[in-house]
């Protein structure tokens, strides 16, 4: 069992609003698109320590879901994090941008200029985009294969753009009136299958620290594409064995690519439904999910795995057998794995099936109880070599925000399993902790 401390992040999703959770008295959720409301979450993540603060994003609106919760609304997460950076010193600042719709220039740009703004804090969670085509001139979603080729030759050049314009070529002599050393400024030349860019960034590199990525796509090219880059992979396992199973792979492949396998850290999303009592936890829980529209999760379970459960009786099992060829070209191979390993381990009935992570919890670890519970959860996974730590996304209540950042990480620190102070200062510092 690893001695490390866990590294912890923080999602701004925000995920203690979704379900019903919005409409409690307390919640908050008219703050949505207040930027205050997101810097006082931050200090508070940034008092309990935390590695980093996570923005997810999509690039696209769920109009249909918007009538009764979120849909996707939200602020650009790399503009929100550049305003968060003013008002917290030494907290990660996690941004998530997509490879298959933008231009890399553009992306290597903001990523720089939110590391510069925020002194070394700024990380890349690459995501290839699980829909949004149609915002950007394409008829079609591009198969996965299609979209980490991409990626790849994207990371590549928005590293190489990076390293174009080094810190160290501004000299601002004002005495010989020699502002900058151009012959440290280099274009990059690129020229690849998806991109030509020439460089250099117009954005010097003066930041202490490189900026960290971060990867979510677990299918075998998701995993490789990790293992090759990533510092960190976000990750979906609903259970142990699965957890177990990826940081295994992950470090292997890492080794395969030339790397130490302690070089990425596997942080699974831990939706953490948190109150009082067991009693309460459940009842938050249910509360949460008591409006469930039942035909989008249905529609959601034919899309991930070609399975129909409309004219399924719901207390019958659902077995292997059951199961069609799952489709090709679904959004998330990764969820679609995880949702058909569980039928065919467990044989669900349509009832179970409806409240299981792997169809309402974006198939995250999920624990729902006390502090307590959450505690003996976490040291269990860790002894098993099941994470190198979490990106907590609270769920149901603002009450269980709090319990995860005011109750949970502090007795975590004080049984030594996660700092109780900062010791660098850049994101990349606390992550090799
Ligand atoms: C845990 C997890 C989180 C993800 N978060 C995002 C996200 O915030 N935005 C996004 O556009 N795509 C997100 N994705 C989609 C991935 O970037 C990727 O496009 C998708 O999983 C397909 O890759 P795969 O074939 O390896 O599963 C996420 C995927 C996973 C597994």
């Amino acid at each position: 069992m690893t001695s490390r401390k866990l590294h912890i992040g923080m999602s701004l999703a925000p995920t203690w609003l979704s379900g019903d959770a919005w409409r409690r008295g307390d919640s908050r959720a008219e703050d949505l698109f207040n930027i205050d409301y997101f810097v006082e979450i931050a200090r508070r993540s940034e008092s309990a320590k935390l590695d980093f603060l996570f923005r997810p994003d999509t690039l696209f609106l769920q109009t249909a879901a918007l009538e009764g919760g979120n849909g996707f609304a939200a602020l650009d997460p790399t503009i929100l994090l550049a305003a968060i950076a003013r008002d917290t010193q030494k907290i990660g600042l996690l941004s998530t941008v997509s490879t298959t719709f933008y231009p890399p220039y553009v992306v290597a740009r903001q990523l720089q200029s939110l590391n510069v703004i925020s002194r070394g804090r700024a990380g890349w969670n690459i995501v290839t985009a699980l829909d949004g085509n149609e915002n950007f001139g394409l008829d079609e979603m591009p198969s996965p294969e299609d979209r980490y080729g991409r990626a790849a030759e994207f990371t590549k050049v928005v590293r190489k753009l990076w390293e174009s314009f080094p810190g160290e070529a501004l000299l601002v002599d004002k005495a010989s009136g020699r502002y900058a050393d151009t012959s440290k400024i280099q274009p990059i030349d690129h020229a690849g299958d998806h991109f030509s860019v020439k460089g250099p960034l117009n954005v010097p590199s003066t930041a202490p620290s490189r900026i960290p990525l971060i990867q979510a796509g677990a299918s075998p090219t998701g995993r490789d594409f990790a293992a090759s880059v990533a510092d960190a992979i976000f990750a979906a396992t609903p259970d142990k064995e699965a957890a177990a199973a990826l940081r295994s792979d992950l470090r292997q492949r890492a080794s395969c690519h030339g790397r130490s396998p302690d070089s990425i850290k596997m942080l699974p999303g831990l939706s953490l439904y948190l109150a009082d009592t067991q009693a309460e936890a459940d009842d938050l829980f249910a509360a949460t999910h008591q409006r469930m529209d039942t035909a989008r999760k249905l529609g959601s379970i034919k899309e991930m795995i070609g399975l129909d459960l409309t004219h399924w009786e719901m207390d019958k099992p659902i077995m292997a057998k059951d199961l069609p060829a799952p489709p090709q070209n679904v959004r998330s191979r990764t969820h679609a794995n995880l949702l058909h390993r569980m039928i065919v381990r467990d044989a669900p009935t349509p009832s179970e099936l409806l409240k299981r992570p792997e169809v309402i919890g974006s198939a995250h670890w999920q624990i729902i109880g006390t502090v307590e519970e959450a505690l003996d959860q976490i040291r269990d996974w860790r002894a098993c070599d099941a994470m190198d730590g979490f990106i907590a996304v609270p769920g149901g209540s603002a009450t269980s925000l709090s319990l995860t950042l005011e109750a949970l990480v502090p007795a975590l620190a004080a049984e030594g399993l996660f700092r109780l102070d900062y010791s660098g200062e850049t994101f990349l510092d606390h992550l090799n902790e």
